[in-house]
């Protein structure tokens, strides 16, 4: 077995701690509530947990706009409680990273405090500050990216909402004082962190105006009006043109690389970057050690097709890399719609969910999971704005309603649809008041998805040999015991085919094929004639069907509709 590094090795499981589990009570999940469930994760087989931001925050970016890097958000706990946590996690073999925001800090942080007091203060160039707007830049969340501070009546950048104002990385203190930060925590034992939005750290230094015909707010709604594939294409364009400037601009991999040597100085711990340009991996060992396979994901439907060419592309990429690198496959995030209801057909829903875990768990490289994935929880629609947490929906829902004359009962519909917090509620745990998550009358932080009831809880599945959890779990288990599943090259078969994928994973003493069949239909397969399965018989390794025999010929296979199925090749 080739030695792996335990990244490359591992499953990571990312937790949205606001929402994961509430030990004491307060309608907020905290670290008593993660700690009391790490046996859970570790019974369910993931091996690493990535944290969304812990940190002390006024939460106008749910955490991602942070006050103290340093510290732990009292409504999470305190200090003592991370590192009982982080000890907890580490004697159950399960490494932590936390997320990483470099970009910007929230606009009550001591830091913006005193760099916005006055134009010569310590801190004053630690943010960008121009006398007036110098272009047409727009920010992600809410608008124009200059926000006028009355203190120094100047104007400050901001990528994000204006409560999270950019820090100025060309600044040395700035990036010294965030090194402490890293150090703090990798001090504590935390095993790497997960970058946050690395590609909006520098701007166009010529501050090139955007050239897209109109602002957010509009093209927004462009974006909601379009269907027709002219304007989907535009749409995309619209989108990469109107932040182009603001995104990868020169700088960012001088840092990377900085942040690296940094990381490095410690034993065994690691980058993953929210970006899934490969050039910040740098030449393989010399920037981020990962950055998610974004592409795989950005798609309505998941198709044999689709994957086949994310797969070709991505792996000729990555063998550029004159240090080699290592792939890393996701679907699901706290930031995108949940993976059983965006790639689901509305028929077939559940299968697709498991032939999409499955997919994850195959595929070459790292994967990374995302909470509630694993009992099969699904979007849920907000009913009313004033549940709104994520405030870059309440912004949008104010500003159409208000300067565009949207009304209100549309204004909500498309609110829910793009606000994050249709894909962040509170995790379920039993068919319980609020899904067991808080006790029964506590106002919990967002609305629990009413759906925990119909079997959609851990407590319930737990129980269920067929649920989804146990699927995972059973998944998760054949993965960790099939050497080639985790070390070994992947090579597509049958690559015309619309209906199902197919493909090997072939290490130096094992050949495992996996067959993903994304059809109502059942097929017959002959895979005699790729080389690893040419007289071989199949031994299955896992099945979502029913299957009478475990050995089956390679010669004549049939797989069942939305089967997934996993073989490793016998004499
Ligand atoms: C990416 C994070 O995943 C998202 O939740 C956040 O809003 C932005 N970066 C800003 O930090």
């Amino acid at each position: 077995m080739k030695t792996l590094k335990w990244w490359q090795n591992a499953v990571f499981y990312q937790i949205y701690p606001r929402s994961f589990a509430d030990g004491n009570g307060d309608g907020i999940g905290d670290f008593k509530g993660i700690t009391e469930k790490l046996d859970y994760l570790a019974g369910l087989g993931v091996d690493a947990l990535w944290l969304s931001p812990h940190f002390p925050s006024p939460n106008w970016d749910c955490g991602y706009d942070i006050s103290d890097y340093t510290n732990v958000a009292p409504e999470y706990g305190t200090m003592d409680d991370f590192k009982h946590f982080l000890g907890e996690a580490h004697k159950r073999n399960l490494r932590v990273i936390l997320d990483l925001v470099l970009n910007h800090t929230s606009d009550e942080h001591p830091w913006f405090l005193e760099s916005k007091s006055s134009k010569d203060n310590p801190k004053a160039d630690w943010y960008v500050w121009v006398d007036t707007p110098p272009n047409n830049w727009q920010s992600c969340f809410d608008g124009e990216a200059w926000t006028y501070a009355p203190e120094r009546n100047q104007y400050y950048y901001h990528y994000f909402m204006k409560q999270q104002p950019d820090l100025n990385w060309k600044n040395p203190e700035v990036k010294k004082a965030m090194w402490d930060a890293v150090r703090f925590w990798l001090d504590l034992g935390v095993d790497g962190y997960r970058l946050d939005a690395l590609g909006t750290i520098f701007e166009d230094p010529a501050l090139t105006p955007h050239t897209v015909p109109m602002n957010l707010v509009e093209l927004r709604r462009f974006s909601e009006a379009a269907k027709t594939p002219e304007e989907l294409k535009q749409k995309e364009k619209y989108w990469h043109d109107m932040f182009k400037n603001q995104w990868g601009q020169p700088g960012i991999h001088e840092l990377m690389k900085e942040l690296r040597s940094i990381v490095d100085e410690y034993e065994d711990r690691m980058l993953v970057g929210e970006d899934d340009n490969i050039d910040y991996m740098g030449n393989g060992m010399d920037e981020l050690h990962l950055v998610f396979n974004f592409p795989l994901a950005n798609t309505d439907r998941i198709t044999p097709k689709h994957i086949r060419n994310n797969q070709q592309d991505r792996i000729a990429q990555l063998n550029k890399l004159s240090a080699g690198g290592w792939a890393c496959n996701t679907l699901g995030n706290h930031d995108r719609s949940r993976i059983y209801t965006c790639y689901g057909d509305k028929v077939h829903d559940a299968e697709l969910a498991r032939l999409n875990a499955a997919l994850v768990l195959t595929l070459k490289g790292t994967p990374f999971l995302y909470n509630g994935e694993e009992i099969g929880m699904t979007d849920y629609m907000l009913t009313n704005i004033a549940q709104v947490k994520d405030t870059m929906g309440s912004w949008y829902y104010h500003t159409i309603v208000t300067d565009m004359g949207v009304h209100p009962d549309e204004a909500l519909v498309r609110t829910a649809e793009m606000t994050r917090d249709k894909n962040r509620t509170p995790m379920h745990w039993a068919n319980k008041p609020n899904a067991g998550f808080s006790p029964d009358g506590v106002e919990t932080w967002l609305p629990v998805n009413p759906n925990y009831k119909a079997g959609i809880n851990v407590h319930d599945q737990e129980r269920n040999p067929d649920s989804i959890l146990n699927y995972y779990k059973h998944l998760l288990k054949v993965r960790r015991e099939t050497p080639a599943l985790v070390e070994g090259n992947y090579t597509p078969l049958h690559e015309n085919a619309e209906d199902y994928f197919a493909f090997l994973r072939t290490a130096e003493k094992q050949a495992v094929l996996v067959v993903l069949n994304y059809s109502e239909k059942r097929l017959n397969l002959n895979f005699s004639d790729a080389k690893e399965l040419e007289n071989k018989n199949l031994h299955t390794l896992f099945s979502s069907g029913v299957r009478s025999h475990v050995e089956h010929a390679a010669s004549k296979l049939s797989i069942a509709p939305f089967e997934v199925f996993i073989a490793e090749a016998k004499a």
